[in-house]
């Protein structure tokens, strides 16, 4: 499963974070580096917490799988099945106040519920002490830039739960 990965993408950023980011998988760059979010999606991650106030360094980044999937491909069902406790037990240690999750398999796991991004996207599901926020992946704005404005709407409310929490 984890057989073509260079590095485990375990996490970055800051321990104690009230912020967490949660995306899909490492990319090409990120197998590479062991980083998350360092690619071309990460780019424009960073750019979305820049225009938003948000410092990257303050927030905490995670995906739901920890080895690049074969060609980027969507992470198998058995793939996420082994990869869920490292995330479960990263959400416990960090113990952020406010999880943002990019993507429909990060949400859907992160949730457990199913749906399109379109129907998920724009609510906040409070999960015990945790607020959950999904938008849409940021490679989604990459292919196609109308995804822009829902991430940044989403992002606002991600930004007044943040600052409260
Ligand atoms: N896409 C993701 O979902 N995660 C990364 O770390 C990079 C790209």
């Amino acid at each position: 499963m984890a057989g073509g990965r260079t590095n485990v993408v375990f996490g970055a950023g800051n321990p104690n974070a009230r912020l967490m980011f949660i995306g899909e998988a490492p990319g090409r760059d990120e197998d590479i580096q062991g980083v998350p979010f360092v690619g071309r999606s990460g780019q424009l991650l960073n750019k979305i917490l820049e225009a938003a106030g948000i410092e990257r360094d303050d927030v905490y980044i995670a995906n739901i799988i920890k080895c690049r999937p074969p060609n980027n491909r969507t992470p198998l069902t058995n793939e996420i099945e082994a990869c869920i406790p490292y995330l479960g037990r990263q959400v416990a240690l960090i113990a952020p106040r406010v999880i943002c999750t990019l993507g429909l398999p990060a949400t859907q796991t992160l949730l457990g519920i199913r749906g399109s991004m379109g129907s998920l996207r724009g609510k906040m599901y409070v999960e015990g002490d945790v607020k959950v926020i999904p938008t849409y992946h940021p490679a989604a704005a990459l292919r196609d830039p109308k995804y822009k404005r829902p991430i940044w709407d989403d992002i606002q409310l991600i930004k007044r739960e943040y600052v409260k929490a």
